[in-house]
C-alpha cells in the first residue's frame, strides 16, 4: 500500500514537472515588422510576456511606435479601452541583443521571407536557447524541415503561420515539418488555444492553405488590372459586392506588404512550376519603385496615416 502511494506520488510529481517544462509565460519574437508586432500584440493582450527583437535601435522605435499606433486606432474606434493598450505594453519589451532570448520558454521567428535569414537566425537561436525551447516560424512559404536543419533539435521546430492583422484573425495554421513531434504539435496547440486562436494542422508544403489559396487571386486581380479591364478600385468594389468579400484583392495585396507577396509568388513559382503563381509584372514595377502597401503609405492605393484609403 505505502509503496502504491509511493508510485502515485512519483507519478503525481512527474506530471507537474512535465507541465512545469511546458509552461509558456515568456515568448521572444524576433523581427518586429508588421507580423511581429501582431503577434506580440495577440500575446500581450492574452496576458503572456514578450519580447521582441528588431536589429537596431531605429528600428525597435519604428516596432514600438507603429504597435502603439495600432492600438491607438483601435481605441478610436471603440475596439479597445486605454487600459487594455496600457496592460499590453506593459507586457512587451525590446531588445536589439538576440542573446537575451536565452530567458524565454518559446522563440518566434517573424524576420523578412528570406531562407538564408531564417536559416542564420535558427542556427544562432540554438546555440543561445535552452535545450527544450520550442522554435517556431511564421514563414507563408518556406520549407520548415530545411530550416530546422541548421538545429540541433528538428523536433521542436514548428510552423505558426498567424494571418495580417494578427490581433483580428481568429485563425494559425500550425505547420508539421518531417522531424516535428507530437508533443511539440499539442504543446503548441494549447499555445494557440491560451492567446485565442484556432489551430488547423497543416503538413509542410509550399504556401500551406491559406497563401496558397489566395496568392492566384491576388495575382489574377493584377492581371486584371495590368490589362486595363477595370481600376484597382472597381476591381475591389467587384470582388467585395460580388462575393462578400471583406476587403478587394488589391487592398488585400497593400496590406500584406507587396514585397512580402512577391516573395511568396516567387517561392510558389519556383517550387511548384505552375504559371498561375507567376507574379505579375505589375506587382515587381511597385516592388521596384519601393511602393509597398499600406506600410509605405502607397501601393495599388494611397492611404492616409490612420492607414484608409485616398480616393
Ligand atoms: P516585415 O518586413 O514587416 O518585418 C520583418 C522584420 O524583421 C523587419 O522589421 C526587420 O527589421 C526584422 N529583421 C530582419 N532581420 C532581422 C534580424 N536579424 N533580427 C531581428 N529582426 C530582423 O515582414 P512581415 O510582413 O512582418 O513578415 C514576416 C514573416 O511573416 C515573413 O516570413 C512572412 O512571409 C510571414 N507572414 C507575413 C504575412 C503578411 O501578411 N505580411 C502573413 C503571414 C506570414
Amino acid at each position: 500500500m505505502a509503496e502504491n502511494k509511493l508510485k502515485l506520488e512519483d507519478l503525481l510529481g512527474g506530471f507537474q514537472r512535465a507541465e512545469e517544462d511546458e509552461r509558456i509565460d515568456y515568448v521572444a519574437i524576433i523581427g518586429g515588422g508588421l507580423m511581429g508586432q501582431g503577434i506580440a500584440q495577440t500575446i500581450g493582450a492574452a496576458g503572456l510576456d514578450a519580447l521582441i527583437v528588431e536589429l537596431d535601435e531605429l528600428k525597435v522605435e519604428e516596432s514600438k511606435g507603429l504597435i502603439t499606433e495600432n492600438m491607438e486606432r483601435e481605441i478610436a474606434r471603440w475596439a479597445m479601452t486605454q487600459s487594455e493598450m496600457k496592460s499590453i505594453l506593459s507586457r512587451l519589451k525590446w531588445t536589439t541583443d538576440i542573446n537575451d532570448v536565452v530567458e524565454c520558454d518559446l522563440i518566434i521567428e517573424a524576420v523578412d521571407e528570406n531562407y538564408d535569414l531564417k536559416k542564420s537566425i535558427f542556427k544562432q537561436i540554438d546555440k543561445i536557447a535552452q535545450p527544450n525551447t520550442i522554435f517556431i516560424s511564421n514563414t507563408s512559404t518556406l520549407s520548415l524541415t530545411k530550416i530546422a536543419e541548421v538545429t540541433s533539435r528538428k523536433d521542436k521546430i514548428i510552423g505558426m503561420h498567424f494571418l495580417n492583422p494578427v490581433p483580428k484573425v481568429p485563425l494559425v495554421e500550425l505547420v508539421r515539418a518531417l522531424d516535428t513531434s507530437d508533443k511539440t504539435v499539442n504543446i503548441i496547440k494549447k499555445f494557440a488555444a491560451k492567446i485565442g486562436k484556432t489551430a488547423v494542422e497543416v503538413y509542410e508544403y509550399p504556401g500551406f492553405v491559406t497563401t496558397r489559396a489566395i496568392v492566384p487571386l491576388l495575382n489574377e486581380a493584377m492581371h486584371i488590372l495590368l490589362e486595363g479591364i477595370a481600376t484597382a478600385k472597381d476591381i475591389d468594389t467587384a470582388m467585395k459586392l460580388g462575393y462578400n468579400f471583406k476587403m478587394g484583392p488589391l487592398e488585400m495585396a497593400d496590406s500584406m506588404g507587396l514585397d512580402e507577396v512577391l516573395g511568396w509568388m516567387e517561392t510558389l513559382w519556383a517550387t511548384l512550376g505552375e504559371p498561375r503563381y507567376r507574379p505579375s509584372p505589375i506587382l515587381r514595377k511597385y516592388v521596384r519603385e519601393r511602393k509597398l502597401g499600406k506600410k509605405t503609405g502607397e501601393g495599388f492605393f494611397k492611404y492616409d496615416e490612420d492607414g484608409k484609403i485616398i480616393y
